[in-house]
């Protein structure tokens, strides 16, 4: 059996998706800059792209942005609010976020600007009250994460953005996990500026988009055409942002409620039937999708070895980071021993995941972890 519960990193391409995407490639192909019905074909497609996303989080179709995704939004947002403001020289994030954005505070703080990086409690989220006791009148932005993509921990954005907006500082935050999983309201969550990426929703990969509150200042990065709001130059990938809108529509309530089920059942399933094991993150206010258990005096790499033999994709850590033999970041940053941390095995189901292959894990996780312990020098 080959099950994929790796989705956290990338997923499997809907159907429906690549359904919509393909007269893009065939019939509609135009540049949507171009004045001629195939432009215009293009362009009328991108627009309805740009609609059905704006909709899903109450913004409005100007306010979205395509980007070739959650990367690149992410730089867009921090590094474009960073210059937005010669007064203005201190940026405040987490030390859980993403690469995207850790790497790119980092290459900030090379070039001058002062970061804060808040710390997290045990089950790894930010205290509002620390956002609200680091801001100064130098804060260009605050940058928080809706969920981490290692752990599934749910952070209080609305909180907050409400503190962020209430100080007159912009926030931002990285919503390429939670999106379509959790519901996201702009407008009612005080959001400025958020990430979205299309490949992790069953949507194709090298497709993204940044919302820009109307209003909202940000020196862009690139040079070119006057593409997306004069902000991010070069021709449109029309077929991409197609197949990211239709992935936004078929993420449906009762997927949300599918995944949470079998999350539960693989987390309750690992608990009865493995011991010396810690879940890492919450119980609540988790990401649907996501189960992360650190399986003590083991090594993920070998649990996760093992599971491949068996068929089962899985990954320890953030993809980004797995050619890396250091142990995340996010679960030192929780306060985890650095052995424990790295006994993590991360497990992100999607809307196809099925009972069965919830069964199947759970039949042969148990006697892998307990092969591995007999042979561990841990
Ligand atoms: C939280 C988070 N932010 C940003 C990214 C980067 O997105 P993309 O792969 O679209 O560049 C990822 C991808 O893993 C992510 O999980």
């Amino acid at each position: 059996m080959k099950v994929y519960v790796d989705n956290g990193a990338s997923t499997k391409v809907d159907g429906k998706v690549l359904k919509a995407m393909e007269p893009y490639f065939t019939e509609k192909y135009g540049n949507a800059s171009s004045l001629h019905d195939f432009g215009r074909d293009a362009l009328e497609g991108l627009e309805k792209a740009r609609t059905i996303i704006a909709k899903k989080i109450n913004a409005s179709a100007g306010e979205i942005i395509f980007t070739s995704g959650g990367t690149e939004s992410d730089n867009m947002a921090v590094i474009g609010a960073a210059y937005a403001n010669k007064n203005k020289n201190h940026i405040i994030t987490s030390a859980i976020e993403h690469p995207a954005i850790l790497n790119t505070c980092q290459e900030l703080e090379k070039r001058g600007f002062d970061v804060t990086y808040l710390s997290v409690d045990e089950g790894g989220f930010v205290d509002p009250k620390d956002v609200e006791s680091a801001i100064t009148d130098k804060t260009a932005l605050v940058t928080i994460m809706h969920a981490n993509n290692e752990t599934g921990v749910i952070e209080p954005i609305e909180e907050i953005g409400k503190i962020c907006r209430e100080k007159g500082v912009l926030f931002h935050t990285d919503t390429v996990q939670s999106f379509t999983k959790v519901d996201i309201n702009v407008k009612k969550m005080n959001i400025d500026m958020a990430s979205f990426s299309s490949h992790k929703i069953h949507g194709p990969k090298g497709v993204g988009a940044l919302y820009v509150r109307t209003g909202v200042k940000i020196k862009k990065l690139m040079y070119g055409g006057k593409h997306e709001f004069n902000l991010r130059p070069g021709t449109e990938n029309v077929a991409g942002a197609i197949g990211f809108a239709e992935a936004v529509k078929q993420m449906k309530d009762s997927n949300v409620k599918h995944v949470t089920e079998l999350r539960d059942k693989l987390i309750e399933g690992v608990f009865d039937s493995i011991e010396r094991v810690k879940l890492n993150g919450p119980r609540e206010n988790r990401l649907c999708n996501n189960v992360n258990f650190s399986y003590l005096g083991l090594e993920g790499e070998t649990i996760s070895t093992y599971l491949s033999m068996k068929g089962v994709a899985t990954s320890t850590g953030s993809a980004c980071a797995s050619a890396s033999l250091e142990p995340s970041h996010v679960l030192i940053a929780m306060g985890m021993k650095h052995e424990d941390a790295h006994g993590s095995i991360r497990m992100t189901l999607s809307k196809f995941t099925t009972e069965e292959e919830i069964e199947y894990i759970l039949k042969v996780l148990p006697d892998i972890i307990k092969k591995s312990r007999r042979i561990s020098p841990l």
